[in-house]
């Protein structure tokens, strides 16, 4: 499908994980697409990979002056900007809420929440003048179920869901459609095979999720079979903020299903 030829689309923190399966997706969709990530060769490499549909643009999400400079530049390149994916997060920033201090906070919020607030004011703006576009930011499961030492992360996440309904409000009569996306256990980090298999026995689909489990749900929400669809959250997890209990440890465990042949 070519559902996006001739859209220009924006995906921060693309240059790597959730963001870069989500840009390919795009590239192999026909859009043009802007990678951006902080760390330039990160937003080379795979700007490269998609080839000439896709910019590298190093910018700090986190920062005004550096979304400016990211904006110009994808303005200059493409034209416009149809669909911006809010997807640049710091994942690593765990700390017990005894042993946090304001810097951390500032970072977390800075990079989750500010920098998505940042790029969706500038992307809304350019938006508003065509009447469409779309916008949508990764959230986590963090926003509406807590993950231990993680009181910055869950409180940005928590956030980005009240910011993506709120901003839904505004922008409807523009033209704008706003939502999020809500990851589970996603294998991105560096893990052995054996911790991702154990990790994955909490998932009631009973394995970690990869990237490109993301890539469909993302660009589906930026297409127009979603035009009616607004101030959402779609929750891609493999089912577990769907469960009371995790499966090694539910009452009702896997040994009793029926076996059906
Ligand atoms: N991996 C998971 O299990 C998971 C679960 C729920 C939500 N998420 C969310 O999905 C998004 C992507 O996560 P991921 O696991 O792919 O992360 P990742 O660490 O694999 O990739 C994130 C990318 O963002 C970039 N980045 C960091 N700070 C930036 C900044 N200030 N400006 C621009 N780029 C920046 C990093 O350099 C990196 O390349 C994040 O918002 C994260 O919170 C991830």
């Amino acid at each position: 499908m070519q559902r996006f030829t001739n859209k220009s689309v924006i995906v921060t923190g693309a240059g790597h994980g959730i963001g870069r399966a989500v840009a390919e997706r795009f590239a192999a969709e026909g859009a043009r697409v802007a990678v951006n990530d902080v760390n330039e060769a990160r937003a080379r490499e795979v700007a490269s990979a998609i080839g000439a549909s896709a910019i590298a643009i190093q910018a700090d999400v986190s920062s005004k002056s550096q979304v400016d400079v990211l904006f110009d530049r994808v303005l200059a390149a493409f034209g416009t900007v149809d669909i911006l994916v809010n997807n640049a997060g710091l994942i690593t920033a765990e700390r017990h809420f005894l042993e946090g201090d304001e810097q951390w906070w500032d970072t977390v919020l800075g990079i989750n929440l500010k920098g998505a607030f940042l790029c969706s004011h500038r992307a809304a703006h350019i938006m508003a003048r065509r009447s469409s576009g779309v916008i949508l930011s990764m959230s986590s499961g963090g926003a509406t179920r807590a993950h231990r030492g993680n009181v910055a992360y869950d409180a940005s996440k928590g956030g980005i869901e009240a910011m993506t309904r709120a901003m839904a409000l505004d922008l409807a009569p523009y033209g704008i459609r706003v939502n999020a996306v809500v990851p589970g256990v996603i294998r991105t980090y560096d893990l052995t095979d054996e911790n991702a298999i154990e990790r994955g026995k909490v998932v009631p689909l009973g394995r970690m999720g990869m990237p490109e489990d993301l890539a469909g749900p993302t660009v589906f929400l930026a297409s127009d079979d979603a035009r009616y669809i607004t101030g959402e959250c779609l929750v891609v997890d493999g089912g577990v903020l769907s469960q009371q209990r995790s499966v090694p440890v539910d009452t009702f465990p896997l040994s009793r299903f029926p076996k059906i042949s």
